[in-house]
């Protein structure tokens, strides 16, 4: 009886369930992750196709390329986006390694959303990412807004050689700009419309705690200190000097969203709602900023 794709599907979950591996890193359960790998080994294009083919027969090596590649999931614990260089974000594909980390910030919702109603359609003529690592969020930017132009910055060099090649991929280059810095330090004294950001907000506790998975990734990516705020503090203090008139900073606050609020307990921030879950992404207006956090 040949098997077809929902079958190996099928038994790929139950052996991940089993083995208890950790998901995360653009996809939360064992089904989704295991659809994503056997359509890999299949060469199915995930960006091509609105639904999978669940009852084609498998080839026999298609079946033998899939079990080699759960196998290595399994036994190195990796995120399965680094085993076959790709991961999907606001409904594109990136090449990643272990240089950067695996993209799935909740800003992707809004990126392809274009902010609104919070932003104007159109509004946007330039905007800058901070710590952009594959430079997922301003390759989709820049692709969501046709008219604007976006820079990239990170702190490190190898995340940024990453990013350069998904500038590339997307065609990008007239368009995206990369820049290596220490956050704002990366653009000088440049002006944007938009400034977005996923920086690391990781608290130490939380950091001893993640599962193997995540320990694969760029530690840089997750450091936030002591409450997860050290560098979205560095934020909130800056932003305001790096915005053009009627701007506004869009930052993803994650794990640490508790502490921020906690932390500025008088600052208004927007929180955006997140399909199916708590609000992790707030948006402060330059004119906010000047007013709570004056430079
Ligand atoms: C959570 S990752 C976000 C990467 C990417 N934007 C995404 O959403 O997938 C945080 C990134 O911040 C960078 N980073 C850490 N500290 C930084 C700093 N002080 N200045 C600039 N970038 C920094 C890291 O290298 C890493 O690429």
């Amino acid at each position: 009886m040949p098997v077809t794709l929902l079958d190996l599907v099928r038994q790929f979950e139950w052996s991940m369930t089993a083995a208890e591996v950790a998901f995360g890193h653009g996809t939360d359960n064992a089904f989704d992750e295991a659809a994503w790998l056997i359509s890999h080994a299949a060469g199915i294009d995930l960006g091509a196709v609105d639904e999978l083919p669940w009852d084609e027969p498998l080839e026999p090596a298609v079946v033998e390329t899939a079990t080699a590649l759960l196998k290595r999931r399994l036994d190195t614990r990796k995120p399965l986006a680094y085993l076959i260089n790709e991961a999907w974000f606001a409904g594109e594909r990136f090449y990643v390694d272990e240089r950067v980390i695996v993209p799935r910030s909740h800003l992707g919702e809004w990126i392809v959303e274009r902010f609104e109603p919070w932003i104007e359609p159109g509004r946007v003529g330039s905007a800058l990412d901070l710590c952009t690592g594959s430079g997922c969020i301003a390759i989709a930017l820049a692709l969501n807004n046709p008219d604007a132009v976006v820079t990239g910055a990170d702190i490190s060099t190898h995340a940024l050689a990453v990013a350069a090649r998904n500038v590339a991929l997307h065609g990008v280059e007239d368009r995206v700009r990369l820049a290596e810095g220490d956050l704002f330090g990366a653009v000088g004294g440049e002006r944007f419309d938009l400034v977005v950001c996923n920086p690391p907000y990781v608290s130490n506790e939380l950091m001893r705690d993640m599962p193997d998975e995540y320990h694969e990734e760029p530690p840089i990516a997750f450091r936030g200190g002591v409450a997860g705020l050290d560098i979205i503090d560095r934020l909130l203090r800056g932003a305001a000097d790096h915005l053009d008139e009627g701007g506004v900073l869009v930052v993803e606050a994650g794990s640490a969203s508790a502490a921020l609020e906690a932390a500025y307990a008088n600052v208004p921030f927007t929180w955006l709602a997140s399909e199916g879950g708590d609000p992790v992404v707030f948006l402060l207006t330059r004119e906010e900023l000047i007013r709570y956090f004056p430079s």
